[in-house]
């Protein structure tokens, strides 16, 4: 998608213009009205349009215009229009005419602070995000024809100014949902070892350990989870130093990479197993994340792990009631092979913690089905020994729309992971399940102020009303740490 900030107004495509709330044009808005010869003014009476944010109206072939369509993006209340709303009203702008036969979809944000026309642009870009790549024929009318999008802005240098960062965190969205949306058949661990390898390209360092490395290592907890599957495991370290201090301690960032749970030998039910194909969403928040902040050249340093296995059953494979020792020398008992996220996640923190002695260290798993029981698919759950990380990610969650919500964790769930042979059980009882697994994971992490962001509800979705969101891989976590890392590493 191109898209370009401009001054003159090329009346053509599809013009989109904000109103406030109460009914409050902007000039952009006045204008369209003015050259449509009041037509945009009717269309609202008789649709209730008032400028509330949210809402857009189309007008179709506005007699007395060049434009193929007008339309009217809802803002909200002017004082109170931030970067989110901006960004919903591109979104719902280019929901309406993506699909139209239309080519262009021009912004016009006269008057306006250069930012807002900047995050419609990337609002725009979020809503514009297919997955169509193993489509051999599509239907005319299923066809995107958006191809640009333009800003008409005051001051063109600043606009671009706040759209160059911005369109390199779409792209680390865009990754990320590519990965997700990929079938296990394509992207299995060693492919995905191969796309992280990709980042080379921007200036990320990139070493991938293979099961060798890892045995040497002792990361028997993670292999664990592999011992089924044709693919070899690895494990992947992305490296972004980008602050001033290249020897500052890095933010670390570790994902779960799980290319497809089948549950292992405690095999899961067919119906919906498909979505397990998405079950590396963590690993892809981290890897996007990384293609965000390298291509806008973070000035912070943030590592990115991410530990990429295939759960099969197979002869091979661990059986419930086995054994194995961590890398940091904890015993655990499977109980349940399907409980192999928390598998992977001790040993890719572990490597964290011990090679880089992080400032700070996040994990972004599509952890447990229990997530989605407690929250839905409207906010991640967050779990963490430190306040403030935990609030950090709160105001990162409110910020970039990637909302989140914590949970505790605390010594009393200890009991219920506690095993009667080896150090601790993988699995707890039948209540607080996504509690227990953090409660598992805190039990490797020390006093290192970490984060576990359980993500199993929001990686993705069947359905979203939000028009950043397409209907299935939603990219969730690159937006949140790209505002994270701005918000609390490079200022
Ligand atoms: N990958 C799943 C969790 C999941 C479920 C993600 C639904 C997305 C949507 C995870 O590995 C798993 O199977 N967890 C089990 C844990 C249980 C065996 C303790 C679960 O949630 O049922
Ligand atoms: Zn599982
Ligand atoms: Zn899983």
């Amino acid at each position: 998608m191109k898209v370009e900030f401009i001054k003159a107004i090329k009346i053509e495509g599809a013009v989109c213009a904000p109103v406030f709330a109460g009914n409050r044009h902007s000039v952009g808005a006045d204008a369209l009205d003015e050259a449509s010869g009041g037509a945009i003014s009717r269309a609202q009476k008789v649709s209730r349009f008032t400028g509330k944010a949210g809402q857009a109206l189309e007008i179709r072939s506005p007699s007395g215009m060049k434009a193929d369509m007008a339309l009217l993006g809802g803002a909200g209340d002017r004082d109170d229009a931030d970067v989110l709303v901006w960004e919903a009203f591109g979104a719902s702008a280019m929901k309406k005419v993506q699909f139209s036969g239309i080519k262009t979809l021009t912004f016009d944000m006269r008057g306006l602070d250069a930012k807002a026309g900047a995050r419609a642009a990337f609002g725009a870009l979020l809503a514009a995000y297919r997955f169509d790549h193993y489509r051999t024929t599509l239907a005319a009318d299923k066809q995107p024809s958006i191809n640009a999008v333009r800003v008409i802005c005051s001051d063109l240098a600043a606009a671009k100014t706040a759209f160059a960062p911005l369109n390199e965190t779409a792209n680390g969205v865009y990754m990320a949902r590519d990965l997700v949306s990929e079938p296990a058949n394509v992207l299995h661990p060693e492919e995905f070892a191969r796309r992280a390898q990709g980042l080379e390209e921007f200036g990320v360092e990139v070493q991938v350990l293979d099961e060798k490395d890892m045995k040497k290592l002792g990361m028997h907890a993670l292999l664990s989870v592999g011992l089924g599957s044709n693919f070899g495991s690895k494990l992947a370290v992305m490296s972004w130093m980008g602050a001033d201090d290249p020897k500052a301690q890095p933010l670390v960032l570790v994902g779960k990479g799980v290319c497809f749970d089948t549950g292992g030998i405690s095999l899961k039910p067919g119906a919906g197993m498909w979505d397990m194909k998405g079950d590396m969403g963590g690993a892809a928040a981290v890897t996007g994340t990384m293609r965000a902040l390298a291509g806008r050249k973070a000035k912070a340093n943030v590592i990115g792990i991410i530990g990429l296995v295939e759960n099969m059953p197979d002869a091979a494979a661990t059986r419930p009631g086995d054994i194995v020792t961590s890398a940091n020398g904890q015993t655990i008992e499977v109980q349940n092979t399907d409980a192999e996220g928390r598998m992977v996640l001790v040993d890719a923190l572990w490597y964290g913690l011990t090679r880089f002695k992080p400032r700070q260290i996040i994990d972004f798993a599509t952890l447990t089905g229990a997530i989605i029981i407690a929250l839905g698919h409207e906010n991640a759950g967050v779990f963490s020994n430190d306040d403030a990380l935990a609030s950090a990610l709160d105001v990162a969650g409110k910020t970039s729309g990637e909302t989140v919500w914590r949970l505790p964790i605390s010594a009393g769930y200890d009991k219920l992971i506690d095993s009667k042979y080896a150090d601790m059980k993988n699995i707890g009882g039948r209540g607080a399940g996504s509690i227990t697994a953090a409660q598992f994971l805190r039990r490797f992490v020390g006093e290192t102020p970490w984060a576990h962001v359980d993500i199993a509800g929001t990686a993705w979705k069947d359905s979203s009303d939000d028009p950043r969101e397409p209907t299935w891989a939603t990219g969730y976590g690159v937006r949140l740490m790209d505002s994270f890392v701005a918000q609390t590493c490079e200022d």
